[in-house]
């Protein structure tokens, strides 16, 4: 069992918490998160599950949070009420960060009114395209018109700190199809945007219609293209390029995801959340028996947790912290192994070293996981 106790020392920051809602009105293809439809889970699990949570953060001792997320699955399909009482079990900073996921066909404005009045001040809003032939091939229950609609009610709510999730390199887009998606951002204009390419994971609806060939990905030079063209028309509409796949508008960098990214300590509570507390890094249990049972006993329902070593602690901080372009990583003269490593990427110029960080170059960037793989050999 983690000592959680000495997170509260006071040369350790643990302000963010990670909140899981393994519930979804109905499942993605291409989606592998820990998440079961409403046809599996009803609303009587969903207050079973709420009242656990709440039990499980009562098992954490009273830490002050400076941001919170609430992530999925999908939050929105919890009653606003339930939120509520999940967030009157923590103690929030005044000017915290409080993200909730959103699925555009979970809210209208009545309930964004409803969830701005309880205190969530940022949402994330999973569009994933405008184009209702490609919705529909990924599985979304809603269309572009709801989209918009749930993007605008929430401005109208009164957020004015709104994400838009999207992917590309879906089956069969076009650089056309993707330039009308950028198109409607720019229209729109929110202030995050989180924009991943496909990733065809193992076990999903999308990888079964992949092996049958009713699907498949499209060519490795146009998804290079497309990653290249959004980068360049967000950089033209205002947007900086802050992470590998995010981009903000000044000032709007999602606080919470960049504390994974500094890879500092977070607390992860729900079903198979994962957290990193004190050193340890865990992962709770991923059935909802085994983890109701663990919570009436007094326990944390983890599942594994490992102590993360010296040499994993410092490729992380390389690892994730490469990913925050504008930032970069230090490396010490002591840690000669990974400077000799970061000599010869500098000399191939996929990254580049500034005030003593060295930061990935735009020829790095576009092959991150290469430049990861060398760092860590
Ligand atoms: C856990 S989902 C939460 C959002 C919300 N459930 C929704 O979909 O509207 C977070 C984001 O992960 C991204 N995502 C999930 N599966 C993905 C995949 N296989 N490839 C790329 N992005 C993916 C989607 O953009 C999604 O919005
Ligand atoms: S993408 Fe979002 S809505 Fe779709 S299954 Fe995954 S978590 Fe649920």
């Amino acid at each position: 069992m983690i000592g959680v106790k000495k997170c509260l020392g006071d040369d350790l920051m643990c302000d963010a918490i990670y909140i899981h809602i393994p519930f979804c009105i109905k499942k993605c293809g291409y989606c592998d998160f820990l998440s079961f439809s409403c046809e599996e889970k009803d609303a009587e699990d969903r207050k079973k599950y709420v009242k656990n949570l709440i039990e499980e953060i009562k098992l954490y001792p009273k830490l002050r949070y400076n941001t919170v997320y609430f992530g999925g699955g999908t939050p929105s399909l919890l009653e606003v009420n339930q939120i509520k009482s999940i967030l009157e079990e923590l103690t929030i900073d005044e000017n915290a960060e409080i993200t909730l996921e959103v699925n555009p066909q979970s809210v209208d404005l009545k309930k964004l009114k409803e969830l701005r009045k309880i205190g969530i001040n940022r949402i994330s809003i999973g569009v994933q395209s405008f184009n209702d032939e490609k919705l529909k091939v990924l599985g979304r229950i809603h269309t572009k018109e709801i989209a918009i609609e749930t993007y605008k009610n929430a401005r109208k709510s009164g957020f004015t700190n709104i994400s838009i999730d999207l992917i590309f390199a879906t089956p069969n887009q076009t650089i056309e199809e993707l330039k009308k998606d950028l198109d409607i951002v720019g229209e729109l204009d929110p202030d995050h945007i989180s924009i991943y390419s496909l990733i065809w994971e193992e076990g999903t609806e999308f990888m079964k219609l992949l092996d049958n060939g009713r699907l498949k990905p499209i060519d490795n030079h146009l998804e290079a293209e497309m990653y290249e063209l959004i980068i360049e028309r967000l950089k033209k509409i205002g947007y900086t390029h802050y992470e590998i796949s995010n981009f903000s508008k000044p000032k709007y960098e999602s606080k919470h995801n960049s504390k994974y990214w500094e890879n500092v300590d977070y607390i992860g509570v729900g079903l198979g959340a994962s957290g990193y507390y004190n050193g340890v890094r865990y992962k709770n249990n991923v059935e909802f028996e085994e983890y109701y049972k663990d919570i009436e006993n007094k326990n944390k329902p983890i599942l594994e947790d490992e102590i993360v070593n010296e040499k994993d602690k410092l490729e992380n901080y390389y690892i994730l912290g490469l990913r925050l372009l504008n930032k970069g990583v230090e490396v010490k003269l002591e840690d000669k192994v990974y400077l000799e490593k970061f000599k010869k990427l500098e000399l191939e110029k996929y990254i580049v070293e500034e005030n003593n960080k060295y930061k990935l170059t735009q020829k790095g960037f576009l092959v991150a996981n290469d430049v990861f793989v060398e760092i860590m050999e």
